[in-house]
Order: C-alpha cells, then structure tokens, then sequence
C-alpha cells in the first residue's frame, strides 16, 4: 500500500515523505492482498467453464481426453501471501514477448513463447493470466487444448511428461488497456494520452501477460513491441533493433540478465531514449524522458553516476549492464525500481535536485541490488526490498548532508507503529513497517555486527544470491556467517517478533555466541 501525505501526494519513499519529522497518515488505499483470492472455496473439479482447444468464443465441448481439465492439480509456487500465484510445475527459461499495440483501440495483441524445463511430472501446465484473453495455444507448432480457469490458464502438454523435460508453448491473446486505476489499487497496464505505461508489483505482470508470475522464477526476455509510427515503445534491456512493419514500428528489447516478472516496464508514448555512455565502473547509462520534459532528464545525469559509485562502494559491483532513470507520464509519488530502468514520474523529477529527487532516484537505484538482483522467495520477505531500498536512501542522504542515518533510525525507532509486524510477515505489504522498519532493523544490525561486518554481510548477500530469490532466513546465514556470529537472538527480538525494542542496539553490542 502507499504512504499517503498530507496534499494526497501517494508516497513510496521514505525521505521524500518527510516521515521522519512529519506526521503521515497510513491509509489502506492500496491492498495488493485484497484483490487475491485467500477467500475463494476450494477448486471444485468439473468440465472446464470455458472451451479448449480451439479457442475461447467457440461453444463448451467436452473435453477431449487431453484437456486440462482439473485445475485442483495445477501447484502454485506456494506464496503464502499470494496463494494462487505462480506455479512450482515450471521452470521457465526465456520469454518472447511480441504485442502489437493499437492506440486507436487502447488494446494489445500479442503472443507469448514461454520455453523452460518440467520441474514436476506432469501432463499440463499452468501459467497466471489474469486479464490476458487467450484464443489459442501451440506446442511444437501443432494447437494444443487449453483452458481459462479462474486467473489461470492451464494448457495440455498431450501426454505425461518426466521431470527435467524441457517445454515449449506460444499464447496467442488480446488485453486492453485502460480498465484500470492505479489509484483504486490495481497493477498492471495503465493508459496516458499519448500511450500506455505499466507497474507490476506484486501481481500485475500475469494481467496482461500470460506467464509464471512469482519472482522464484526469473527468466531471460525478448520483447518485440510494435507501435505506431511516431511513439516509441521501451521495455526492460538494451534496445536490439527497429523495424519498420505493416503495424508501425516494431522495437526489439533484450533482457539478458534473469528477471522476475514483477519487475517489468512497457512503456510506450513519445519517449526519447538518451545515450549516457558509461559509468566509471562500465555499467551503460541509457536514460527515458518524455521528449516534451527532455530537459528535465539534464538534472538526473550526474546524481545517477554519484549514487551509482557510492552504492558500488558499499554492496559490491552494480549488478547488471545497464541503468537508466525513465521520466514518464505516470501518476505523481509512484516509483517503482523497474529491472535496469527505474520508473518515475515527471511530477517528482521535475528537472529540480531537491530532497525528494535524491530520495526516489537513490531509492530505486538500491533496489537494483535489492529486490532485482536478489528478489524475495515470498511476498512475506518484502522488507528485504523496502527495508534494504529504504536503509540504501538514509545513507544517501547522510552522504549529501539530509540527516545522519542514527538519528533518522532513532527517530523512526520512537515513530513507528506498534502494530503491523512482524518485519518478516508485515501486515501490509508497502507499509511504514516494510520500508521504515525495515530500515530500522538494518541499522539495529548494523550497530550490532559492525560497520565492516554489516557491509561485508550485504555484499556477500547479493553475490550470494545474484539473479535468484531468497528468504530472511536465507538473510540470517548470510549474516551470521559473514560475522561468524550466532543471530538467532537479533533476528527473534527485530525481525520475528509481534514488537519491537524501543532502543537501537547500542554500537559494537556483544552479539550471541558463534554458532
Ligand atoms: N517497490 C516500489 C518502491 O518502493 C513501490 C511499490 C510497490 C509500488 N508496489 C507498487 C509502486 C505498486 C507502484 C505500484 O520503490
Ligand atoms: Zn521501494
């Protein structure tokens, strides 16, 4: 959920909210959990509600005997947060994603090709689609049965297949964009005059786009995005080819580096795409502004390049080839840490370099290491995202003079809400405690293990688990064996309890005995 701050500014992130000195109210406007079914009864097995095979608008047959028929058997990737999320059966490997984009008609026609391995024997496989209206499904060219049940699509691999074989299955479907509102809670595609952008965290990815939708799975992406000539359509990675088609213009983008759905960007309308060259550590700076706020984008180059080798010097190389900060047309005081391209809005970078620019850029930079490179195993362990995120922005700000980061943590020590936690199961999502709480705990590590000890443990954090997804307790034995240090004892008292203590740990404090 946001943050929402006195003006109705929605607020992600945490200095730009001013929280520490300023009173904000937390409004559940934004409950990713509510739009889920935790209170659907149970999967009840019959023929399926929509026809097979053929396509979605024929009449209901009876499914032939490869239909996928029983949606009770298809495994979810076991979210608990996100129950029907996902599916444990895959492994994908690389998406192709093609849409053609109408922007007469506000709707996308695209096809996905989704090959990866069987992690389960089984005869069909479920992806989430959730908005995406399916009309056919091939394997190995041939039209294979499917069936939309529910958020699923569930497609009939013919026969029952070992564990370990590889799959390979191309969606036909059509999505329209602009039934939705951000502002109402949803995720996913969103129109602006002039196209469309999308957000995708937790769940929106899978309601315009058929796939596995849960961050244990990460995968390689192709997009290939036509759009009217004249637009300029931008997705995650490093812009392959243009081409000219029948539709308008057809823009290749390759992800080449594992990313999970979640951290998608489409984004199409009058962008430009600016050349930044490289950073001193050769990561490549490829910026999108919206050609009207070109000049805007100016104000953002250098911060990037100083926040970039700062964030090296403390969590370890940038993890991928490319950056980029995207100047759009979104909707003020969102901004989401998109793989290689954060998403802002042009309400907040307005071609000024105040507090609050500092703090979102820095903000969605650090999520580059936290929460894409290394993803969350479950929606539970979201403070690994905002609390890290968070913590990255206070030391930013301590480097450029907004406050030292021990008296912004005593300060959110005092503030923050008693309920909600714990910081391991928040009560919501993107509340005070996952982000600001979060932040808090890292710093009560910190004065616990060390400077040395704390940075050393965040950098073998991400090496360790670069391009996969982990758990707390994952965090925990990176930690304790970066400190050589039992922390069954921090972890029950700061990350695992129903409260916490009213004061930071004070600096060097004996740790528990190595384990
Ligand atoms: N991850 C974003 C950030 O803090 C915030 C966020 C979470 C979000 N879910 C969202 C933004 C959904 C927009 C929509 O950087
Ligand atoms: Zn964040």
């Amino acid at each position: 959920m946001a943050r929402r701050v006195a003006g109705g500014v929605l607020c992600f992130v945490a200095s730009a909210c001013g929280f520490v000195n300023d009173p904000v109210v937390v409004e559940s406007s934004r409950t990713p959990e509510d739009s889920v079914a935790f209170d659907l009864p149970p999967p009840v097995e019959t023929t399926p509600a929509e026809p097979s095979g053929s396509g979605n608008d024929e009449p209901t047959e009876a499914p032939s005997p490869t239909s996928p028929t029983s949606p009770s058997r298809s495994t979810s990737a076991g979210d608990q947060r996100f129950p029907e999320l996902g599916s444990a059966d895959i492994d994908v490997v690389h998406y192709l994603v093609k849409l053609a984009y109408r922007h007469d008609q506000r709707t996308i026609d695209g096809t996905l090709v989704v090959t990866g391995t069987l992690l389960n024997q089984t005869d069909q496989i479920a992806l989430d689609a959730d908005g995406p209206y399916v009309t056919a499904v091939r394997s190995g060219g041939a039209s294979v049965d499917f069936v939309q049940a529910g958020r699923e699509l569930l497609i009939a691999l013919g026969e029952v297949k070992a564990v370990g074989s590889a799959f390979g299955v191309e969606v036909d479907f059509s999505v329209t964009v602009g039934e939705k509102s951000f502002f109402q809670g949803d995720v996913g595609l969103f129109p602006t005059p002039g196209g469309l952008w999308s957000v995708n965290e937790p769940d929106g990815a899978s309601t315009w786009l058929p796939l596995n939708d849960h961050p244990t799975d990460k995968a390689t992406w192709a997009f290939e995005i036509t759009a009217p000539k004249g637009l300029t359509a931008i997705a995650n990675g490093e812009l392959s080819a243009t081409h000219e088609t029948l539709g308008g213009v057809t823009w290749s983008w390759q992800q080449t580096e594992p990313m999970a759905p979640y951290l998608i960007t489409l984004l199409v309308g009058d962008y430009e795409l600016v050349d930044d060259g490289t950073s001193a550590s050769g990561v490549d700076l490829v910026h999108a502004v919206l050609r009207s706020r070109s000049k805007t984008l100016d104000a953002y180059r250098d911060v990037t390049r100083q926040q970039l080798a700062f964030f090296e010097s403390l969590f370890g190389a940038y993890p991928f080839d490319r950056y980029g900060v995207a100047i759009t047309d979104s909707v003020p005081g969102l901004a989401m840490e998109t793989q290689g391209l954060s998403l802002f809005s042009s309400d907040e970078l307005d071609g000024s370099l105040g507090r609050l620019q500092q703090a979102f850029l820095s903000h969605e930079l650090a999520h580059q290491w936290f929460g894409d490179a290394v993803s969350p195993a479950t929606w539970n362990d979201i403070w690994l995202n905002e609390g890290f995120a968070t913590y990255a922005e206070w030391l930013w700000m301590e480097e450029v003079g907004f406050g030292d980061v021990q008296h912004v943590a005593e300060a959110n020590l005092s503030g923050l809400p008693a309920t909600g936690w714990p910081l391991a199961k928040p009560e919501e999502m993107f509340g005070l405690i996952s982000y600001n709480g979060g932040a808090t705990v890292l710093h009560a590590l910190r004065l616990t293990v060390g400077d040395d000890t704390f940075f050393a443990g965040l950098r073998n954090w991400v090496a360790t688990y670069l391009d996969d997804s982990a758990t707390t307790a994952e965090f925990q034995v990176v930690m304790e064996e970066s400190s050589g240090t039992d922390l069954d004892g921090f972890f029950d008292t700061w990350v695992y309890a129903d409260s916490i203590p009213s004061q930071l740990p004070k600096s060097g404090a004996a740790v528990g005995s190595a384990p």
